[in-house]
């Protein structure tokens, strides 16, 4: 299985990756501050932040799913 994208946006990891650099969004939140992803069923955050801390964009395991995000 190909984990490459926010479904619910269809905003693609690498993308937010882009977003993320150009805009220097160091979590999530800020990345959710930047981007228009996210804000759906959630299931994406968990890809999302991994992405950030290790630069990939593409996934292929199903990680566990993050604690429900809630917007402040
Ligand atoms: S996959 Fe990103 S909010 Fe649903």
């Amino acid at each position: 299985m190909r984990i490459d994208r926010c479904v619910c946006h269809n905003v693609f990891f690498s993308a937010l990756a882009d977003t993320a650099r150009r805009n220097e969004c160091e979590s999530l939140e800020q990345l959710m501050s930047c981007a228009s992803f996210g804000q759906g069923c959630g299931y994406c955050h968990a890809y999302v932040e991994q992405m950030l801390e290790t630069g990939e964009t593409v996934f292929t395991e199903l990680l566990p799913r993050r604690q429900p995000w809630k917007r402040s």
